[in-house]
């Protein structure tokens, strides 16, 4: 039995939709907070339990019979060691076989605010004693969304992060990369560094863009306190802009790229080329 959390999240439903293409839909386990929400994983065929990661017992019972777990990463950023600490506990009294844990690009080296509680739950995980795979996504390039939307009108994408490269795929490559990782042989005990094949500045981005819409759009690069300062004046909470310019930031510093070859190896083709991301996005 697979299970997988975060099941009614972005990542959650394509690896759920990709994995039931590898295995009986019987063999998944999809839990989630709120089943309402799961129809659509239900109609796959695949078992939905509900789970509550800051309501330890509702893990264990979800996690009955389960031989794989993976464990996407909460999105209440804040609570998440907790959170994960507890899916971890829970997988261990359920027996579980091999633990797989969404984490970051470079988790235990990387200097991006969003790092420690990756590096804590690899930590809690490598304790635990539980045959482990940590996947480390790079940035999604669905993160992008909105300011690709906004560069059709304002003709620039506005970014602090200089002609830093970031390797950013669209979530279905992290989910495929997870597929393989829950499905195939010999990938306990590793740390996979999972980006793009073709890193890409956002000068490029904008490249993209201009040439997909048809319309004018270049990079503009401003400093962090003002990239700051535009993000908060578009009604972005101050968590988040924090967030975004710390990103633009570690991208500066190459932590967001890496020339492993990881996912490329594990999904079995080439990443999702960037023309083919920016061309979903501004589908939209
Ligand atoms: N690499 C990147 O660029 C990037 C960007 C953003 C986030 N992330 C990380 O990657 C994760 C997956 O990304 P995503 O796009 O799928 O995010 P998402 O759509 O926000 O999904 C997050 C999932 O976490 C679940 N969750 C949150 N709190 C929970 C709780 N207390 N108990 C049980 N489940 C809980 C949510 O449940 P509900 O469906 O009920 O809300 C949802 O299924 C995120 O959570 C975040 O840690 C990575």
């Amino acid at each position: 039995m697979i299970v997988v959390t975060g099941a009614t999240g972005q990542l959650g439903r394509l690896v759920v939709e990709a994995l039931v293409k590898k295995v009986p839909a019987d063999q998944v386990v999809a839990t989630v907070r709120d089943p309402q929400k799961a129809a659509d994983l239900a109609a796959l065929g695949v078992q939905v339990r509900t789970a509550d990661y800051n309501e330890p017992s509702t893990l264990v019972e979800a996690f009955a019979g389960a031989d794989k777990v993976l464990l996407i990463s909460s999105s209440e950023v804040g609570r998440r060691v907790p959170q994960h600490a507890a899916v971890i506990d829970a997988a261990k009294a359920a027996g579980v076989s091999h633990l797989l844990y969404t984490s970051v690009l470079y988790a235990d080296t990387t200097s991006i605010s969003l790092a420690p509680d990756h590096k804590a739950t690899e930590e809690l995980i490598r304790e635990s004693g539980i045959p482990f795979t940590f996947l480390r996504n790079s940035w999604y390039t669905e993160n992008y969304e909105q300011s690709v939307a906004q560069s059709l009108d304002f003709g620039a994408i506005v970014g602090s992060a200089g002609d830093g490269r970031v390797g950013g795929v669209p979530r279905i490559d992290y989910a495929e990369a997870a597929v393989a990782a829950l499905t195939g042989e010999g990938h306990e005990g590793k740390a996979y560094e999972l980006a793009a094949d073709e890193p890409f500045t956002y000068a490029e981005l904008a490249d993209a863009i201009a040439r997909i819409s048809g319309k004018t759009v270049a990079y503009q690069d401003v400093p962090a306190d003002q990239h700051r300062g535009i993000l908060v004046g578009a009604g972005l909470p101050d968590f988040v802009a924090d967030m975004l310019v710390d990103a633009d930031r570690a991208i500066a510093a190459g932590e967001l790229a890496s020339t492993s070859g990881d996912l490329r190896t594990l999904i079995g083709r080439p990443t999702t080329p960037l023309d083919e991301a920016v061309a979903a996005l501004l589908k939209n």
